[in-house]
């Protein structure tokens, strides 16, 4: 039902869980795919994979090393996808960190480097694609199920998502009526950024989780893929949950 062919989608966080699901979910159905991370290692194991093989066809694979905190990096991971595939179609902005550190212990440098990641990294990477978009384009963040719930392990985690979500919805606002731009707030997925949680408090979680699994970089992905797709062609400035319905606990 959903046709990525002939579009370019810009990916950071390419390298992670949510985002390497969300590649080969739209590689598959083909689009040409800006694969950005700050590992470079994984994402060109990805593109191996995605391509087959090393040396495999990689005419729809670009990978771009990329730190989505800082200003120039974003500006040419969007000039690389521009320069090598002629626009941007989509950007699915994936790429975050999630430390553990109670309020009581948290510095001010802590919390300042969270947010340069993930919430001046998501202005960063979203500014940097804007002179690239082509009409009918569109952009998805990755906020979390955190921005509305709280933690008290990680704060500074949720202040940074619930900026996302905001800042999603006035980028809505300003890109309408030519570029979409949705939010996906995931529940407990299980990818790396994950284990230690669901380690030492998964049983507690998955008990609170009606679907009684967690959720997996695929399910995530597809959400993202819908989002981006012509399906959700009348949905601006909403926030997707996909959390096996734990909000609602
Ligand atoms: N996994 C979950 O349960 C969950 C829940 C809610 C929200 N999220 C959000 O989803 C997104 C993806 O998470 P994931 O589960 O795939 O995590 P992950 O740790 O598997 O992947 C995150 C990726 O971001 C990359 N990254 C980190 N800092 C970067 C930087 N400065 N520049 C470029 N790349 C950087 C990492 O290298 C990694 O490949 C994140 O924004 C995360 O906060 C995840």
């Amino acid at each position: 039902m959903i046709s990525f062919s002939g579009k370019t989608v810009v990916i950071t966080g390419a390298a992670g869980g949510i985002g390497a699901a969300t590649a080969r979910l739209m590689h598959s159905h083909g689009a040409c795919l800006v694969l950005a991370d700050a590992q470079a290692a994984p994402l060109e194991a990805l593109r191996d994979t995605l391509c087959g093989s090393p040396g495999g066809d990689t005419a729809r694979l670009h990978c771009v090393t990329v730190d989505v905190a800082d200003e120039a990096s974003c500006s040419a991971m969007a000039q690389a996808a521009s320069d090598r595939f002629g626009g941007i179609d989509h950007l699915v902005h994936a790429a975050g960190v999630f430390p553990e550190v109670p309020i009581e212990r948290m510095t001010l440098d802590q919390w300042q480097q969270l947010m340069r990641v993930n919430s001046d990294g998501t202005f960063l990477a979203c500014r940097a694609v804007l002179p690239h978009l082509r009409d009918d384009s569109s952009i998805v963040t990755i906020a979390s199920i955190a921005a509305s719930r709280g933690s008290a392990v990680n704060a500074h985690y949720c202040a940074s998502k619930g900026a996302v979500l905001s800042f999603t919805r006035s980028l809505a606002l300003a890109l309408a009526p030519r570029t979409r731009v949705n939010t996906v707030s995931p529940g407990i997925i299980a990818t790396g950024m994950t284990e230690a949680l669901r380690e030492t408090r998964g049983a507690r979680l998955l008990a609170s989780t009606p679907m009684g699994r967690f959720g997996t970089g695929d399910d995530v992905a597809g959400a993202i893929a819908f989002l981006c797709s012509p399906l959700a062609g009348f949905v601006t400035g909403e926030n997707l949950q996909v959390n096996g319905g734990i909000l609602f606990d």
